[in-house]
């Protein structure tokens, strides 16, 4: 039977988590889409660097060319990161036929137009479920799940890094700088973290939220944005004092063809449920005309809760790929086999 041949542009957070995913749940892979999946190349800048997940040397490689042009690869996964290089990366992939799928927002945020309009003119699927939120499904939450809705307002916590800091500023009194070595050890931040903290990761998730929740092209640009940078421990222990919690909340509002998208720090009441998202948990309230109000939320940044959206996403375009390794008619997903106990 012949497998689904990965590309993984990345091994670092993000990276990481897809290789354990792919590798511990193949079961559950080969049930959605009918077939092995396989990485067969990997992209890092350090081939030598010791990895904590275990890896073939053998298929790890610094040269882009040797993934992207391989006729055998299938799908590439971008986990790297960056924003010029990373979009020639993709564009080349996408006019050899490669399916995308990527988590970078920043790409996405910036060059998504381009990028969809490449992927369609080469009939190709570019998916960036992981781009916003983390691992909750957000985005086809708006697309599919509220796909007859008419999105109004959105409003959240977006950022991960951030809410973990101003979590652990509020609940524990430590110091900006202390928790945000510690979010960049646990690998919630990015590779430079001023795109955290001043807000500029929160704007472009908000831009590719209100993009597809208003069905119309929102610029990075017109997006207000003040992060977190200036926040004081004091100014956390004031709100406190009188009742508020201190959260960087994106927002997202649609007056006919009048949009305001808008990124800051700001004092929510302490029962506002928003002030009880926790640590790198995201958040999101959805305002739809029909559906009223909704709430997404989960973990917005971190290793497996990531690259689970990633893999969901790869699964995506395999059964979009509607082609049955087995040179039968298209691949059916099947129904989960009657537990045990159900049968008797
Ligand atoms: P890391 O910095 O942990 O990993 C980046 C990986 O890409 C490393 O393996 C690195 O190689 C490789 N890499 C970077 N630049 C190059 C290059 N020019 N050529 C070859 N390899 C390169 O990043 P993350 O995993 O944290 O993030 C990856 C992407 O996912 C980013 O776009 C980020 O915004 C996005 N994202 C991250 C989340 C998170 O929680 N971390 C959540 C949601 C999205 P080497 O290991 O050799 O250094
Ligand atoms: N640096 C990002 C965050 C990663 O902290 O939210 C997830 O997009």
């Amino acid at each position: 039977m012949k497998s689904i041949s990965i590309g993984l542009l990345g091994l670092g957070t993000v990276g990481t988590g897809v290789v354990q995913i792919i590798k511990n749940h193949q079961d559950k892979l080969m049930h959605q889409v009918g077939c092995p999946v396989e990485i067969k190349k990997i992209l890092v800048q350090n081939v030598h660097k010791k990895r904590p997940v275990e890896i073939d040397p053998k298929i790890l490689t610094s040269s882009a060319d040797e993934i992207l042009l391989d006729q055998d690869i299938d799908v590439i996964i971008e986990v790297m990161g960056g924003i010029d290089a990373t979009k020639d990366y993709l564009i080349t992939a996408l006019r050899q036929g490669k399916h995308v799928v990527t988590a970078n927002k920043d790409l996405m945020a910036l060059h998504g137009s381009e990028l969809l309009t490449v992927a369609s003119e080469y009939g190709c699927d570019l998916f960036y479920e992981a781009s916003v939120g983390g691992g909750i499904p957000i985005l086809r939450g708006l697309v599919d799940g509220l796909a007859s809705d008419r999105i109004t307002q959105m409003m959240g916590i977006v950022n991960g890094t951030t809410n973990y800091i101003l979590t652990k500023m509020s609940n524990e009194g430590r110091s900006y700088d202390e928790v945000l070595k510690e979010a960049q050890d646990l690998g919630f931040a990015e590779a430079d973290p001023t795109s955290d903290v001043e807000g500029l990761d929160a704007a472009r998730k908000m831009t590719i939220l209100a993009t597809l929740g208003f069905s119309m092209h929102i610029d990075l640009d017109d997006v207000q944005v003040k992060g977190i940078s200036n926040v004081t421990e004091e100014d956390i222990r004031y709100g406190k004092k009188l009742g508020y919690t201190m959260k960087l909340i994106g927002y997202a509002h649609r007056e006919g063809e009048k949009v305001e998208v808008s990124v800051a720090p700001t004092f929510l009441s302490n029962n506002h449920p928003l002030a009880s998202v926790q640590n790198e948990y995201n958040a999101v309230y959805v305002y739809g005309e029909a559906v009223g109000e909704t709430m997404f939320y989960g973990p917005g940044a971190g290793s497996l809760p990531t690259a689970s959206a990633v893999v969901s996403d790869l699964v995506a375009v395999i059964k979009n790929l509607r082609i049955d390794v087995n040179g039968k008619s298209a691949v059916t997903p099947q129904y989960p086999k009657q537990l045990k106990e159900d049968s008797e």
